[in-house]
Parts: structure tokens; sequence; C-alpha cells
């Protein structure tokens, strides 16, 4: 059975799909040419943002014949219209904005109990939830496909039964999407959500991978002068090599007007760091955890919401603004990627899903990069007549 929170709030997401399609052709193409053969009948369970921009791939999937069962992957990004719409179009879906954690852990343990062949998810946690339980579910899974580092941390941690796909390291993935979309949409986020520019603003990236380092240069090119701290001096040098200033953590936070967090980790600004944050300090984060910033530590500091997205905390003398309650800023209070530019990834996405049903039993037990040949088809597609930019 579906659990949402408004059947009705389907037809407000269904009136933005229009825009959407014009903007999705590689998706489009991608879904068009889904084997049913290969879908029909397979369940399939996607642990995802519900954002609109999944919708088309869901509904290719139950077009294809799949039975697809949906959890949104953070309840701060669920859009309650989203998951309607994905209910609307035949989904099974379990998931409303602002689940507490205990119905979270309901909508895994419902998930398990339709005893999916395949997952497809961001963050890892419904893999991990059916490589723990004792039922059947973990003899049904077959293969999984992960989205996000923060999930192939998690699922690196565990003994899989199964192939698990990484598509995080893919080009396409990490060398665009993590690399450049994220920084602009974090910070088009920022100055939508606090009506600040970054002129002469000294922001600190916390953690340097590819996400922290395209934060660090569309902060440079509006104008902020950038800290980077990182545990890996390696790239720490990198940063310095890239125009940024390497500081400690200390030494950052004392004088960062700025500071996000983009590590894949959690409690990387904890209760001991706090005190230390220079007053009017904004924080944010970009990883995936909503933990990458301590919230249940800074929420024992009075708080209130000054504007939509924006809490004010009383932190020992000093005033620190938390946007989007530490979860990812540009999905969390921002439309996250750009429509077309997120063409790209769910077609990838749709690809990858029809390759690991296809070809699973090839591969052993444990974590692969998804095969080029996926993404070099969706190139191939992507620098064709149908390129998005036409
Ligand atoms: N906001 C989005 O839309 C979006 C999109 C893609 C990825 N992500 C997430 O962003 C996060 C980072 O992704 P990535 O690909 O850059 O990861 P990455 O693993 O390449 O880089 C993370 C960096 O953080 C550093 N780090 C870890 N712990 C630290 C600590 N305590 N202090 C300082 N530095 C620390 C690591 O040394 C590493 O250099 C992940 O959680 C990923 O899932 C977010």
């Amino acid at each position: 059975m579906t659990r949402i929170k408004d059947p009705s709030a389907a037809a407000a997401a269904e009136a933005d799909l229009p825009w959407l399609q014009r903007y999705i052709p590689l998706t489009r193409r991608v879904a068009a040419d889904l084997s049913r053969t290969t879908l029909r009948g397979r369940r399939l369970g996607l642990n995802v943002h519900l954002d609109i921009k999944m919708v088309p791939v869901v509904e290719a999937l139950v077009q294809a014949g799949a039975q697809v069962v949906v959890l949104g992957c953070n309840p701060h990004t669920t859009r309650d219209g989203v998951a309607a719409l994905m209910a609307a179009r035949g989904a099974k879906v379990y998931a409303w904005a602002g689940m507490t954690e205990a119905e979270r852990q309901e909508g895994f343990r419902w998930a398990l109990s339709h005893e999916c062949e395949f997952v497809s998810e961001m963050g890892g946690e419904l893999l991990a939830a059916v490589v723990r339980d004792g039922s059947t579910s973990r003899q049904t899974l077959r293969a999984g496909m992960e989205a996000t580092g923060s999930g192939i941390l998690r699922l690196q941690a565990l003994r899989l039964p199964v192939p698990v796909f990484n598509w995080d390291g893919l080009t396409l993935k990490q060398g665009l999407h993590n690399r450049y979309l994220v920084g602009l949409m974090v910070w088009h986020t920022f100055i939508n959500v606090t009506a600040l520019t970054l002129y002469a603003r000294r922001v600190l990236v916390i953690g340097y991978g590819l996400v922290g380092q395209g934060i660090a240069e569309y902060a440079r090119l509006l104008g902020a002068r950038v800290m980077v701290c990182d545990i890996d001096p390696v790239r720490l040098v990198l940063a310095r090599q890239q125009g940024g200033e390497p500081v400690s953590m200390r030494e950052g936070l004392a004088r960062a007007g700025v500071v996000v967090t983009a590590t894949g980790c959690d409690r990387v600004l904890g209760a001991d760091d706090f005190p230390h944050l220079a007053d009017g300090c904004i924080l944010a984060n970009a990883g995936h955890s909503n933990l990458e910033i301590d919230i249940p530590a800074l929420r024992r500091y009075p708080t209130r919401e000054v504007r939509p997205a924006i809490e004010e905390v009383a932190v020992e003398g000093r005033t620190v603004y938390l946007l989007a309650k530490g979860a990812m800023l540009n999905l969390a209070a921002g439309f996250g990627d750009p429509l077309d530019a997120f063409d790209l990834t769910s077609a990838l996405m749709l690809a990858g899903i029809e390759f690991m049903v296809q070809h699973h039993a090839a591969f052993p037990a444990g974590i692969h990069l998804l095969p080029s040949d996926v993404e070099h088809r969706i190139a191939v597609i992507a620098t064709g007549p149908l390129s998005p930019s036409q």
C-alpha cells in the first residue's frame, strides 16, 4: 500500500512536467528505448530524492513494466506533490516531507516487505537495510546501484551478498554533476535564501572533493575569498593550487562569514567547534548527510527561525545562522540541479538500471564501477543531434 501525505498534491507537480519534459531529451530517448523484455515484472526499489526530476525516471520504469517501490532518501528533500505524482503514475510510494526517523525506519521495513530484486538509490540506506535483514528480502536481492559518495562509503563497510554498481565514480557524474552543478546551485540557493551576495565574504569550504572544489570555484567567481579545510593534505595542496587558502578548522571557523560542509561524513562540524564560529557566521551543508553539521548539538543552543530556511542560533554570546536545517542546501531549500543539466544524470540512471538488470549475473558480489559503456552510450547521444543545447 502506498503511503503519502496528500494524493491531491499530484496535480500541482504534474503542471510542472511539460516544462521539464522539454529539457530532458536524453532521458526521454533512453526511456523510449528501455527494454520491456528486460524490465517487465522485475521488482525494483528506488530510494532517491523525491524531486520532480525523478518523475520521468519512475514513469519510464513503470511503463517498461517494472514494479517500482519508492522511498525518499532524505525527508528534507522530499516534495509531497512529487511523491503523489509518482504514486499516480503507478509506483508504490512510502514517503512524505519531514518524516521522522522512526517513520523512515518504518518505510525501510515497508520496502523490505516488497522483496525487491534490484535497488537503485542515493545514500545506500535501503541496500544496507536489505543486507542486514533476516527475512527473505536479502535472498531476493540480485543487485544494486548507488549514486553518491556517502552511499559508497556506507556500503563499503558491509559484506555485500550481490554486485552493487557505483555510478558516482563515472566521469559524467563526478566530473560534471559533482564538480560543477552542485557548486553552481549551492550558491544560487544561498543567494535566494539569504538575499545576500558573496562579495568580499570569507567562505570556508570543509571537504575539498569534487563537490567542495565546485563550491569553492563558484564562490570565487561570485567574489568570495575562499578558505579550505580538509583532513587530506593532498587535497589542501590542490586547493592552494586552485586559488584557495588552506587553513586549520579552528583558524577557518574564526575568520569565516560562511561555512559550507561537503565531506560525506557525519559531525565534521561538532559541539566543540561551534564556540569558535565568528559572530554572524552562516552555516550550510552540501554533503549527503543531514548530520555533517551536528544539528542535535547545535540545537542545544537557543534557536529561532528568522526567515524561511534560516535559523538564528545564539552560541555563547555570538549569533550564527543555520540554513535549511543542515540538510543539503541546494536540494532542501532550492530546486536542486537545473533540469537540462540533470538530464544527463537521469538518463545515466535509467541506462544504468537497465544494465544492472540485464548483466548483474556476470559480476561477483561487491562494489563495481558501473561499466563505462553505459556512460559512453549516453555521451554519444548527448553530443549528437539530441544535445540539450540544441
Ligand atoms: N548537494 C548535492 O547535490 C550533492 C551532489 C553530489 C554529491 N554530494 C555529496 O557531497 C559530499 C562530498 O562529495 P565528494 O564527491 O566531493 O566526496 P569526496 O569523498 O571526494 O570528498 C570529500 C572530502 O572531504 C574530506 N573530509 C572528510 N572528513 C573530513 C573532515 N572531518 N574534515 C575535513 N575534511 C574532511 C575528505 O578528505 C575528502 O577530501 C558527499 O556526501 C556526496 O554524497 C552532494
